[in-house]
């Protein structure tokens, strides 16, 4: 006889179904596991065997078989112990087996019989609900998948007997309720940031329209404080941004306890990353940092310092919004819409550019250095801002710097007309830097004196065609700042200043 049980496979953030089928059949006593199993797969006979041990429960002195069908589908991961151990079960009669269709099971057994944490348990209960099933999930879990739908039916045990207590009617399990994890830790603020007027406006402009930024500046002008602050003026997550965040996170193993956080994720990977730790894949296909950032900001700081090589990884996914990676039989995709903001200093001294401040190498300091960032990357970048240092003179009296509350209000402003404008344009986009360049002609109406500027500009800088498009896109975000409907030669004005690197990028641009 053969029970079934519904599990899913990953594939991205996709989870792909999967049939879980047991069969016990006369014989010398056998158990194998066939279906593409990775190793963690093939090694959930030892952990079934003894979890089912711990319940009460010994195997028959039978050949047992289980098949993870589709066979050429691989299958990575622990969560297929808790289908192969329900699907033993039903075979031996030990719970009704008829229950088991009605759900996705997905978990993973400790040798006494508990349901440990596993990666994925909100793709696989979004995937189970739209196959109009529930889940079985383990506890740790449970608040995660709660997510998916309000009217889903969830069961997370805590261990085997609890779910065959369960089933058998002696134990009744509650559905868990949805998790959130209130951050109550307060973001850095603005207002700590002395002078420094022009990278504020940069900041504030890239959190507005979700634009790339780069900020050059000599050791301690505040270019990493600066990006810090960035969290704290950018808008909550959306609710359909929550779940995207949400399903890379859980894919990722980065939910702490099952609970879902609505800020936007701002990640920043030391410049030792590698290639797998950036985009993604290595031996077990993860979600890399780009993935991790989706919805929110990476923030690369010291940015010459990452391997050339792994800042032209970013290439595709800066520009397609998504990171495909190949494996060795088949490839995956993660979401990955960043927005990039980018610290460094003009020159392996830190100080070219400073009035008065000569390198040692002369100018081959900051062409050697600034060659590390190529060409098509820094065409992807449409901010770029000189941080000058600012003198110890300028800290000492009590200029008072706006809050990070007031910009983020402004901030707020500006993405709402952003999205009302895309929604009443059917568009899919939620904010100007994501616009594609037919979308951006259409958004950046511009009156005649910004038409003749862009003219100017264009003939006398011999801007790219991607170029050109940043360039109307990062104006739309100004005008929208200021709240007006047609781009005027002011705020063309500005975001040509900003695409024509300052004099310290001169060299890599
Ligand atoms: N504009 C500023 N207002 C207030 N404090 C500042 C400012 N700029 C720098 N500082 C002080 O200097 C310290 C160093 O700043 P930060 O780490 O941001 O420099 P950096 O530009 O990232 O330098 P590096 O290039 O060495 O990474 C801050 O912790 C802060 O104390
Ligand atoms: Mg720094």
């Amino acid at each position: 006889m053969v029970s079934k049980v519904n599990t899913v496979a990953f594939q991205g953030i996709e989870a792909r179904p999967v049939d879980v089928q047991v069969m016990i059949a006369p014989g010398k006593m056998h158990f194998s596991i066939v279906g593409l199993p990775d190793k963690a797969v093939a090694e959930s006979r030892e952990r079934v065997q003894a979890a089912l041990h711990a319940s009460g429960l010994s195997l028959p002195h039978k050949r047992i078989t289980v098949n993870l069908a589709p066979a050429d589908l691989p299958k990575e991961g622990s969560h297929y112990d808790l289908p192969i151990a329900l699907g033993l079960m039903a075979g031996l009669g030990a719970i009704p087996s008829d229950v088991l269709n009605d759900y996705v099971v997905l978990g993973e057994l400790s040798l006494d019989g508990s349901l440990a944490n596993i990666v994925g348990a909100l793709p696989a209960a979004i995937g189970a609900n739209a196959r109009g099933k529930g889940l079985i999930c383990p506890a740790s879990s449970g608040g995660e998948a709660a997510w998916a739908d309000r009217d889903m039916d969830i069961l997370s045990p805590p261990s085997l007997i609890a779910l065959a207590n369960h089933f058998r009617g002696t134990q009744i399990l509650s559905r868990p309720l949805p998790a959130i994890s209130q951050l109550t830790d307060t973001l850095p603020d603005m207002a700590d940031i002395k002078g420094q007027e022009t990278a504020k406006r940069a900041l504030e402009i890239a959190a507005a329209g979700g634009h790339n930024l780069l900020m050059a500046g000599p050791p301690g002008s505040g270019k990493s404080m600066l990006a810090a602050r960035l969290p704290g003026i950018l808008p909550d997550l959306t609710p359909g941004e929550l779940l995207e965040v949400s399903m890379v996170s859980s894919i990722a193993g980065e939910l702490a306890d099952g609970k879902l956080t609505n800020r936007r994720p701002f990640r920043a990977p030391h410049h030792s990353a590698t290639m797998a730790a950036m985009v993604g894949g290595g031996v077990k296909a993860r979600p890399g940092e780009v993935s991790l950032a989706h919805n929110g900001v990476l923030f690369l700081d010291e940015f010459p310092e990452f391997s050339p090589q792994v800042l032209d990884s970013l290439r595709q996914p800066l520009e397609a919004g998504e990171t495909t990676i190949a494996r060795a039989n088949h490839r995956i995709t993660y979401p990955s819409r960043i927005q990039l903001i980018a610290a460094m200093n003009p020159c392996r001294c830190g100080m070219a550019g400073e009035p008065g401040h000569t390198c040692k190498r002369g100018d081959r300091c900051a062409t050697d250095y600034q060659a590390r960032i190529s060409g098509p990357l820094l065409d992807r970048i449409d901010l770029r801002v000189d941080v000058p240092a600012v003198s110890a003179m300028d800290m000492i009296g009590k200029t008072v710097s706006e809050s990070s509350e007031e910009v983020a209000k402004r901030v707020l402003k500006a993405q709402r007309i952003q999205q009302n404008r895309f929604e009443e344009m059917d568009a899919d986009c939620r904010l100007n830097a994501h616009a594609s360049a037919s979308l951006a002609e259409v958004i950046a109406v511009t009156d005649l004196g910004g038409e003749q500027l862009l003219r100017d500009a264009a003939e006398s800088m011999k801007f790219s065609a991607r170029a050109y498009h940043r360039i109307l896109k990062v104006g739309r975000t100004i005008a929208d700042l200021d709240g007006v409907a047609t781009i005027g030669r002011i705020h063309l004005a500005e975001a040509i200043a900003y695409r024509t690197a300052g004099e310290r990028l001169a060299i890599a641009a």
